[in-house]
């Protein structure tokens, strides 16, 4: 399974990479970093730095845009902290970012390899909609595309109706629905957005059952009654530094009033692109609003062609948060151990 990775990382983002690089049948064939939760040079050094941490310093990891397509940069340092990764303080990697430009990579790696690639885009779409630009033909080009993008009568996380990917560039993702517009079913993206990926609810009991299956020595504990910002001390630095990454977004989901948890939107996206997830979709067509200044970055689906027009996305409707989080435990518990 070979994937193509674009991500604004942030702590879901680093969660949905180091899964896969704890999946011995997924090939990652490159990272390519947006701006979105931090800027690109930063989700570009989280990038980096994760690889090295999980023993995959040969994966290329790139930069394309600084900023969306038509409105300015947004970063949310309150939900990811100042450098994307919570609490963690991840070793800055020994290598340096390859010199290819992110949308070059991803014409270049679709055309050698058509019909191979899996698109996984966990980020605003920017670097996404360049690509299909250079290279209209990706829809055919790519085996399959899987987005985390878009909130669908379901409120939004960033204004009362938008999600963050698709509020950060509503242009780009605008533009990647409609190059998708017409596909055969098979290659429409599937579209993990908030109304399933809010059942990924990861709780401080699923951190402790990570740091178990990775063989910690002591229990890892992170707990709403304790001080905020308490720095993991566990064995294995794998778990540390999932755990320091955590512990941030739990407060900053109980901040707003959802309790001590973390939605991992990108993560499950990650698991439905390997493979690894069930998942129920529904077709439909998604427009993205561009124009009402209070509903920018909305996204309707229309799943009952009253528009008439023909779809342009699988819409997940359905998934299985426990089976979730047992894969996660199981499979980074695995790589944590022989990472040490
Ligand atoms: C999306 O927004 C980002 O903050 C997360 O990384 C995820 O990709 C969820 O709305
Ligand atoms: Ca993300």
């Amino acid at each position: 399974m070979a994937i193509l990775l674009d991500c604004d990382t942030g702590i879901d983002d680093a969660l949905a990479l180091i899964y896969l690089c704890s999946q011995p049948h997924v090939e990652l064939v490159a990272v390519t970093s947006t701006p979105g939760n931090v800027d690109a040079a930063q989700a570009a050094r989280n990038n980096l730095a994760l690889l090295e941490l999980c023993g995959r310093p040969d994966v290329p990891v790139v930069i394309g845009a600084s900023s969306p397509l038509r409105v300015p940069l947004v970063t949310t340092p309150e939900t990811h902290g100042p450098q994307g990764i919570g609490y963690a303080e991840l070793p800055p990697a020994r290598r340096t970012l390859d010199a290819r430009d992110a949308v070059e990579l991803w014409v270049e790696a679709a055309r050698a390899r058509p019909g191979e690639l899996t698109a996984l885009l966990t980020a605003p779409l920017t670097n996404f909609a360049l690509a299909l630009r250079a290279e209209p033909r990706l829809p055919e080009l790519l085996r399959r595309t899987v987005i985390m993008g878009g909130s669908y009568y379901y409120q939004g996380n960033t204004t009362p109706t938008a999600e963050w990917n698709a509020h950060v560039d509503p242009h780009a993702a605008a533009e990647v629905f409609a190059a998708f517009a017409g596909q055969p079913e098979e290659r429409l993206p599937t579209v993990c957005a908030l109304e399933t990926t809010e059942r990924i609810e990861l709780r401080p009991e699923h951190v402790a059952a990570l740091a178990e299956a990775a063989g910690c020595a002591d229990p890892e504990l992170v707990l709403p009654e304790q001080p905020e910002g308490l720095r993991s001390r566990a064995s294995n630095g794998l778990v540390r530094h999932v755990s320091d990454m955590l512990r941030f977004y739990f407060e900053f989901h109980r901040g707003y009033d959802q309790g001590y948890v973390a939605h991992v939107h990108d993560y499950f996206a990650a698991s439905v692109a390997a493979g690894t997830a069930y998942c129920a979709t529904r077709t439909a067509s998604v427009h993205v609003e561009t124009e009402a200044p209070r509903l920018m970055g909305t996204t309707v689906a229309d799943y009952r062609g009253l528009w008439g027009e023909p779809p342009n996305a699988r819409i997940v409707s359905d998934n299985r948060p426990d089976e979730s989080f047992a894969e996660f435990v199981r499979s980074v518990g695995a790589l944590a151990r022989t990472l040490g």
